[in-house]
């Protein structure tokens, strides 16, 4: 359908959490359950676009017309991210990552030692998914990030838009239970940058597959613009 406006235009996004191993048997994760994620996703493949959809571990089915990779780790994501980046017009990066991950994964099950009280894990730093397509220096896609925050949320989110060098940022408050990780709603703020000045509009709260179409279109928008400069 040539009216829809994602017509022409390849998305490649990032959803749910990451699973970072420690040994066979476990892992560090966070409660993502992927569903803001997969609703961009859906809305985008309903508004014409061609839709990558790098998951981590969730329990959701495939939106209709979206092309899934299952990833674990964020290595693995990135690994992904990076295979897709050269056909990617717009990146959008909704993944809780973990920022870090076990130096060296047990190749056995770590077992308990007799009156062990303590336990101390050695983390390393993870890749950053999203700051490293936004600064790399060829087919760097426009780049759209989320920040959850538990307090100054527009604040922080501003400051991550700058440091990832982000044309746009999805600012969710993930203190209010009733929104954010694992809920079917969310209320956020789309934050942009536009001819060096910064501008921000409040979303009321709605479905995450309601607030995803209005937040595509909003970045269309954006992403047409700045094309023509
Ligand atoms: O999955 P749901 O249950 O529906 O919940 C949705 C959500 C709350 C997870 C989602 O709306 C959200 O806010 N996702 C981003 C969560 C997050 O981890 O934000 P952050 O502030 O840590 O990271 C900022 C941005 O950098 C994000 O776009 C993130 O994807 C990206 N990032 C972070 C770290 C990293 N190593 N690589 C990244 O790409």
């Amino acid at each position: 359908n040539a009216e829809l406006p994602g017509r022409g235009l390849k998305i490649t996004l990032t959803a749910g959490p990451t699973q970072e191993p420690l040994d066979p048997v476990r892992y560090l994760s966070n409660h993502s359950s992927g569903k803001m994620g997969f609703a961009l996703a859906q809305a985008a493949a309903e508004l014409g676009a061609k839709v990558h959809l790098i998951a981590g571990p969730v329990q959701l089915s495939t939106p209709p017309g979206v092309q899934r990779v299952d990833v674990v780790t964020a290595q693995e994501m990135l690994e992904s991210c990076q295979q897709l980046q050269a056909q990617t017009d717009i990146f959008i990066a909704c993944a809780a990552v973990a920022d870090y991950r076990v130096e060296s994964i047990a190749d056995q099950k770590i077992k308990k030692q007799p009156g062990q009280q303590e336990m101390l894990l050695k983390l390393v730093e993870n890749p950053d998914i999203l700051a490293t397509l936004a600064t790399s220096q060829s087919s760097r896609p426009f780049c759209v990030g989320f920040a959850a925050e538990t307090q100054a949320v527009e604040d922080y989110a501003r400051r991550k838009l700058e440091k990832k060098n982000l044309d746009a940022i999805i600012a969710n408050d993930v203190s209010d239970t009733r929104i954010g990780f694992g809920s079917d709603h969310n209320q956020v703020t789309f934050i942009y940058r536009e001819k060096g000045e910064f501008y921000q509009e409040a979303l009321p709260l709605a479905s995450k597959i309601d607030l995803s179409r209005q937040l595509l279109l909003k970045i269309f928008k954006l992403y047409s613009k700045q094309d023509l400069t």
